[in-house]
């Protein structure tokens, strides 16, 4: 019985090993191209899984400041309740447990973040330190509205020579695909939207942890928050 079986599988194996090396090539391509084109494609049509949008945001982190002047504490819990009574569970899922912080460490920068929403196409989370902190934003696959809340925070693009200021009430927009140095001189928190392809973000946010702080707690949780966070929004619709 095992015969017949073993005569295939040799001539299956000769058949890919004869197959001519120019049909291997054009399959190989063809193969590319519509991976390809299939990326273009969800590209064009990523918007349309959106929920947030950058003028909400930015009017709600204003608005956070005026209710809660005095208090980081206070906009963020202003910012939570106002999530929650906007969107719908059946829309978007919206993560309230406001004790759910982690360290981050990325492009040489050192914070904390509490993540509000992560899904495939956006996150909402705060970021920042009260100590201070500097380094590269990263190159992202996704826009970033950086609103401030409290403090500065300081960047600069290769070519200028004077640097951009941001403080409380005021957005940093990083558009995709470009990059600055970005310093928080003193303690800074800020509501951070991203839109565009986050788990291409992903590396990024992690490489810092394998690569220099080998903190295996911090590198779980952050794993485990952020997917949780985007399985709870795709089982939702929430793409
Ligand atoms: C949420 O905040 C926005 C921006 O400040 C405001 O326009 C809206 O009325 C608020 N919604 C609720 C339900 O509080
Ligand atoms: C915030 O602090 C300033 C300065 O200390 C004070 O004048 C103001 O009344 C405070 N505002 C609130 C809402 O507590």
């Amino acid at each position: 019985m095992a015969a017949p079986s073993k005569t295939r599988a040799k001539l299956d194996k000769n058949w890919k090993q004869n197959r001519d090396p120019v049909t291997k090539w054009v399959l190989r391509l063809a193969a590319v191209f519509v991976f390809v084109a299939t990326c273009s494609w969800l590209d064009t049509i990523k918007h349309q899984w959106y929920v947030f949008d950058p003028t909400t945001i930015h009017e709600l982190a204003q608005a956070a400041i005026a209710a809660s002047p005095n208090s980081t504490q206070g906009m963020i819990d202003h910012i939570v309740a106002n999530l929650t009574d906007t969107y719908p569970s059946s829309q978007i899922a919206i993560n309230t447990d406001k004790s759910e912080w982690v360290f981050n460490n990325a492009g040489g920068a050192m914070g904390a973040m509490y993540i509000i929403h992560a899904s495939v196409t956006e996150y909402l989370i705060i970021f920042g330190t009260p100590l201070g902190t500097e380094g590269h934003t990263g190159l992202h696959t996704a826009d970033d509205y950086f609103n401030i809340l409290h403090g500065e925070q300081w960047a600069f693009a290769p070519g200028a020579l004077e640097m951009e200021r941001y403080t409380p009430g005021m957005v940093h927009y990083l558009p995709r695909g470009t990059a600055k140095q970005y310093k928080m001189h003193e303690g800074c928190f800020a509501l951070e939207y991203a839109r565009g392809w986050i788990p291409l973000m992903l590396p990024f946010g992690l490489a810092d942890t394998l690569t220099s702080t080998l903190d295996v707690p911090t590198f779980y949780n952050t794993a485990k928050i952020t997917g949780r966070e985007m399985i709870r929004n795709l089982l939702t619709g929430k793409i």
